[in-house]
């Protein structure tokens, strides 16, 4: 089925400007965009326009926990350590594979209706986790997070990641699999080099905390480049590093690492602000993520957007370091590229229709033209206009709607189960 998108806004993370065009979505891909001039193709079906709606790429959330929707609210305020030791750990030790399954499938409603149509995992019991994205047609990095603890612990959390990778890694072109490292400070560095062996030797990239606190990164025992090199994360297929807040710029990192900044979870736990202007400066990779929903509070790639925007520019006291275009790209091309994902994250004929609809017929867009869309997406924008959620160029959300998912099952039993576990 092929639907045409008549008359809109186009704008990428490749685009100097927005285009006013006409968009063909066939087989799960752009088929084609033409010039608004131009008379546009037929299709079965036709999304107006009027050159009021704008199309740009889904969005990737590059770094969560989609199960902590369960836990959101939860010892609020308290410091990393303390929060995780007293709050979140316990709870999470109450946690079924029914009930993350539930959990996560709550947590792709809020993502789906705000724009994500791809999300970075790190958790556990993920085959169910797994199963939840299947079903709703929606694409994910998934990991299973992996930590020291009680005997055997670790050694059962590495042989399940890699079961998760061989039963679901390119499952549908929808899932990839990550070898799941939680942090230094929970995974000892002889089990990190055996992590990266196992990445290595199965073609798989890792998903890790990395100096997300000042503390951890006193604590490391080592320079951060050391440890990323004795740990041979450096060499795994890719690698990527969430948050990344107090690692030095100074390190020269290759191509296959993609840092994930997450503003919101930053600022609220009170860990620091990443350096990302250095980063960009030096053409690292830098991707978008909320982090767990018991951290942010929101799964809504806009807030992050809008933060990364705006934190930098009063950092540094410069209101030209980052571009609405630079933090465009870092909300959808650079997640997908990180988690293995090809021929997504932009708006390019043949690449992947995974999309967001976006309703410009509003008074916060007045004014909005080629030049600025980018700007008003980042500044004036937020979720509430996003007015359709395409993924491989078919709707899991639209103006309210889900097709693939029944809302108000999943919003009473993710109810249910967060009564269970806070009991
Ligand atoms: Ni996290």
């Amino acid at each position: 089925m092929a639907t045409l998108f008549k008359d809109v806004l186009i704008i990428d993370g490749s685009r100097e400007k927005a285009e006013r065009v006409h968009l063909l979505v066939s087989k799960g891909r752009i088929e084609s965009i033409i010039d608004v001039s131009q008379t546009p193709p037929t299709a079965d079906k036709i999304v107006y326009g009027h050159g009021r709606m704008a199309v740009i790429p889904g969005f990737v959330n590059a770094h969560t926990h989609a199960a902590m929707t369960l836990l959101r609210g939860l010892g609020e305020e308290t410091a990393l350590m303390e929060w995780l030791q007293t709050q979140i750990w316990p709870v999470e030790d109450k946690l079924t594979p029914e009930y993350i399954y539930w959990g996560t499938l709550s947590a792709m409603l809020e993502m789906l209706e705000t724009g994500t149509t791809c999300f970075a995992d790190m958790y556990f019991e993920m085959d169910r986790v797994a199963e939840a994205v299947l079903g709703a047609g929606m694409r994910a990095g998934l990991c299973r997070g992996i930590t020291a603890g009680e005997p055997g612990k670790i050694e059962r959390s590495i042989a399940n990641n890699l079961e998760l990778a061989e039963k679901y890694h390119g499952r549908e072109g929808l899932i990839t699999v990550q070898m799941g490292p939680h942090a230094p400070y929970t995974v000892p560095i002889e089990y990190m080099k055996q992590i990266s062996e196992a990445a290595k030797s199965h073609g798989l990239g890792v998903h890790f905390h990395f100096l997300e606190t000042k503390g951890e990164r006193d604590n490391l025992g080592m320079t951060a480049e050391e440890y990323l090199n004795e740990s041979g994360l450096l060499s795994v297929p890719y690698l990527t590093l969430a948050h990344a807040v107090w690692l030095d710029p100074a390190i020269s990192l290759p191509d296959n690492v993609t840092l994930v900044h997450n503003p919101c979870s930053n600022l609220k736990l009170g860990s620091g602000v990443m350096p990302l202007v250095s980063w960009l400066e030096r053409d690292v990779s830098v991707a978008l993520g909320t982090d767990g929903a018991s951290s942010n509070n929101r799964l809504d790639i806009w807030g992050e957007m809008r933060y990364a925007a705006l934190l930098h520019k009063g950092v540094n006291m410069n209101p030209v370091c980052v571009s609405a275009l630079d933090v465009l790209r870092m909300a959808t091309y650079e997640g997908a590229k990180a988690f293995g994902f090809a021929q997504k994250g932009m708006i390019h004929e043949g690449w992947v229709a995974d999309l967001v609809l976006v309703d410009l017929d509003k008074p916060h867009y007045i004014g909005v033209n080629d030049e600025n869309l980018a700007v008003y997406i980042v500044y004036a924008g937020s979720s509430a206009d996003v007015a359709g959620t395409m993924i491989n160029g078919r709707w899991v959300y639209k103006n309210g709607e889900y097709p693939t998912l029944d809302r108000e099952e999943i919003i009473a039993k993710a109810r249910e189960v967060r009564e269970a576990i806070t009991r």
